[in-house]
Parts: C-alpha cells; sequence; structure tokens
C-alpha cells in the first residue's frame, strides 16, 4: 500500500498553533513507530482568503478529496467580520464538509479522571464520563434552501430552512448504531418532533432504521431542549447520541463543558468509505479560533491532539497507537500538567501550547 496522505489545514488563530503541537505528534510516530505519513500542508479560512481572495481555493478543494485524512485546525475571527458573507473563513469549512459529503461527526466527550474536579458540574456527575456525540453535517438549516435575507415591504426577512431527506437521516442513524454497538450499545436520538416537522420525520426514520437493521441496539427519543438539560443533570444516562446539524452544533459545546474545557474536545467528520474502504475523513477540534488568547502561546493543544488521535483510528486502523496517544495525554493530565483554560483562578502556573505538547511527546516516549 502506499504511503497514507494527510492535507494539514491550520487556519486562524490558534488554529496553527495548536497544529504545531499535533505535527510533533505525526513526526514522533514516524520516528518511534515508523508509522510514515505523506504530509502536505495548505491554507483554509482566513488564512486562505489573505492569500487567495476566497476561504477555501479550488485546488485545495481537490487536495481534500484526495487526502486518505484531512486534519484542520480551526477558523475564523474579527478580523474577517467585515467580509461578504459568502467569502468568510466559515464558508471553506462548511464547503470542505459538504463536498466531501461528510454527514457524520463524531464528538466524543470523554472525562479525565484528572479533570473530574475541574468541571464546572459535580465531580460525580461527569467523572467517568463518556459519551459520544452524532451530529448530522451536511445538512439541516445550515445548508437548506431557501435561504437568504430578503426585502419584504419596508423591512429586511432573515431566512434558513430546516429540511431533511429520508436517506440523510438514514445514513447518520447508521451511523450512530454501529458506533452504539462498539460501545455500550445505546442511542438516544435527539429532535423537537413536537414543533418541527423534520423532527417528526427524523423521529420516524431513526425508529424504522432501528426496528430493521439494530433492533439489538436500545434507542431512545428526547426532544432537543430537555437533552440539553439531561447532558447537564445526569449525563452518564447517555451513551451515543444522534442529531441534526444545529442541535449538534449546540450539544456538543454543552457537552465540552462536562470534560472541562472546550480545549479538550476532538472530532471526526467522517463520509462514505472511499476506494480503500476506509471513510473520507476530516478531524478537528470542537473549538475555534479563540481569537482573546490567540498568538498568546496559551491555547490547548489536547482536542487537536486528540483529534489526531482520532485520526490514526477511523482512517488508518490504527486502533492501539490512537489508544497510546490517548493515554498519553491521560498521563500527562494525571501528573498536573495545564494549560491556563484548565486552572482555576488559584495562582497555579499553567505551561504553554509547546510545552503541553512536548510533555505529551515525552509521556508518549515513556510508554515505548
Ligand atoms: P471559540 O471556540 O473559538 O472560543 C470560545 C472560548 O473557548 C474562548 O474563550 C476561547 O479562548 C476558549 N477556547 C477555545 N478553544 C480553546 C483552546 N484550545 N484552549 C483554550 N481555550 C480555548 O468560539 P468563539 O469565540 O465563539 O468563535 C471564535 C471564532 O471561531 C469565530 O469566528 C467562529 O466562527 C470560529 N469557530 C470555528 C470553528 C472551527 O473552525 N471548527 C468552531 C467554532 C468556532
Ligand atoms: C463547529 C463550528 C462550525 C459550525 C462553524 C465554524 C462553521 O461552530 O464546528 O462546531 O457551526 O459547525
Ligand atoms: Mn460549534
Amino acid at each position: 500500500m502506499s504511503t497514507p496522505s494527510i492535507l494539514i489545514l491550520p487556519g486562524d488563530g490558534i488554529g496553527p498553533e495548536v497544529m504545531a503541537e499535533v505535527v510533533k505528534v505525526i513526526d514522533w510516530f514516524g520516528e518511534k513507530r515508523d508509522l510514515k505519513f505523506d504530509v502536505s500542508h495548505d491554507l483554509v479560512g482566513g488564512a486562505a482568503y489573505d492569500k487567495h481572495g476566497t476561504p477555501l481555493a479550488d485546488e485545495t478543494m481537490e487536495k481534500a478529496q484526495k487526502a486518505d485524512a484531512v486534519l484542520l485546525g480551526a477558523v475564523g475571527g474579527p478580523k474577517y467580520d467585515v467580509l461578504d458573507f459568502s467569502v468568510k473563513p466559515e464558508r471553506g469549512l462548511l464547503r470542505l464538509r459538504k463536498e466531501m459529503d461528510l454527514f457524520s461527526n463524531l464528538r466524543p466527550a470523554q472525562c479525565f479522571d484528572a479533570l473530574a474536579d475541574f468541571s464546572s458540574l459535580k465531580k460525580d456527575v461527569v467523572a467517568g464520563l463518556d459519551i459520544m456525540i452524532v451530529r448530522e453535517l451536511t445538512s439541516g438549516i445550515y445548508f437548506g434552501e431557501p435561504r437568504g435575507i430578503i426585502k419584504e415591504g419596508n423591512e429586511r426577512v432573515g431566512i434558513n430552512t430546516q429540511r431533511y431527506t429520508e436517506s440523510e437521516i438514514a445514513r447518520v442513524a447508521r451511523s450512530a448504531f454501529e458506533l452504539a454497538r462498539k460501545r455500550g450499545n445505546k442511542v438516544c436520538s435527539m429532535e423537537k418532533a413536537n414543533v418541527m416537522e423534520s423532527g417528526i420525520l427524523w423521529r420516524d426514520v431513526v425508529t424504522e432504521i432501528h426496528q430493521a437493521e439494530y433492533a439489538d441496539v436500545e434507542l431512545s427519543h428526547m426532544y432537543a431542549d430537555a437533552g440539553a438539560m439531561q447532558l447537564c443533570r445526569w449525563p452518564k444516562q447517555f451513551d451515543v447520541i444522534v442529531t441534526d446539524n444545529l442541535f449538534g452544533d449546540l450539544l456538543s459545546d454543552a457537552a465540552a463543558m462536562l470534560t472541562g474545557s472546550l480545549g479538550m474536545l476532538p472530532s471526526a467528520s467522517l463520509g462514505a468509505p472511499m476506494d480503500n474502504g476506509r471513510p473520507k475523513a476530516l478531524y478537528e477540534p470542537v473549538h475555534g479560533s479563540a481569537p482573546d488568547i490567540a498568538g498568546q502561546g496559551k491555547a490547548n493543544p489536547i482536542a487537536c491532539i486528540l483529534s489526531f488521535a482520532m485520526a490514526l483510528r477511523y482512517s488508518f486502523d490504527l486502533g492501539d497507537d490512537a489508544t497510546r496517544l490517548e493515554k498519553a495525554v491521560e498521563k500527562v493530565l494525571a501528573d498536573g500538567v495545564r494549560t491556563a483554560d484548565l486552572l482555576g483562578e488559584d495562582g497555579a502556573t499553567p505551561v504553554s501550547t509547546s510545552e503541553m505538547g512536548d510533555k505529551i511527546i515525552e509521556a508518549l516516549t515513556a510508554s515505548l
């Protein structure tokens, strides 16, 4: 087999800072575990706009389509607030997701023991937490037509459309059921079937797929607003949550705080299998470009590093190496190493982004 390819798109703000630590990790696996990747770098988001006048150049899109895995840092920032909507940094990321057809976005929320005290929720609510939010990523209100801002009489009207086809719901439901079978065997589907027709269809299709193909998996349904409440009340009741694009965006940010910090949450966006049987895939932290701390060496690189662990598992069938990397992160946290987002106001000294990366490399080396 030819050397697997990775396209790195660091993006904006803290994106390049956290991605630099991932590059150290990739180099470590190359040197110490003989895992060779054909790595290339390109621009996305505001960085691409600055160079090409577009948040994703066509050549970059083509490279992403061909890569075995794409790693993305983050896009966006106040500098680009003035841009026309069509060329905003976020459009670059949305184009990648849509054109690569990455319909299943896996957002795990795991609470490492060492951080159980640090969550804003009580320790027993979060200790040992391990849930997986599966967010539909290529449809729903993010992409539905009609959309836009139109003039109606004397005033402007902002329009977005929530739209889901049966097949779009079915494929993300299957991906959630498949994952559940490898975990706690439970799926909770969240929508608002009480007020939205797309929610009624969502519930029907998930139920049909369940009865026809996954009756061995435990399925429950919840309105998404109640689901948000339950996520804060007792998150350990969940194993896999499957939900639409917008609800998944909100629920996964909320779930981040169960783990201690948004800087901890990785994600994998997966599409249909390619010729080699592996899914088309893009890996990125759940967090954004964090303009408030960008350029200060304060960002937590763990979400981005754990996103690479997901790449090892889902794109390269290297589950043992993914676990090795996750354990190294766990070890460093257990040793009390903390970036600023993982510290309270108690005066302890945080490590910088690159020091955190170095500590994780040390823990990897110690694992050999
Ligand atoms: P954000 O995730 O960038 O930041 C929210 C808060 O979390 C900030 O206080 C930030 O400092 C903190 N934070 C986030 N990541 C962190 C990390 N790794 N380490 C330490 N602290 C971290 O969200 P926002 O401020 O709402 O958005 C900023 C920009 O990022 C916007 O342009 C938004 O559109 C974009 N965004 C991009 C992505 C992405 O690229 N996938 C995701 C979310 C937001
Ligand atoms: C995310 C982000 C994106 C989203 C933006 C930046 C397009 O918030 O990945 O969670 O809304 O999906
Ligand atoms: Mn988001």
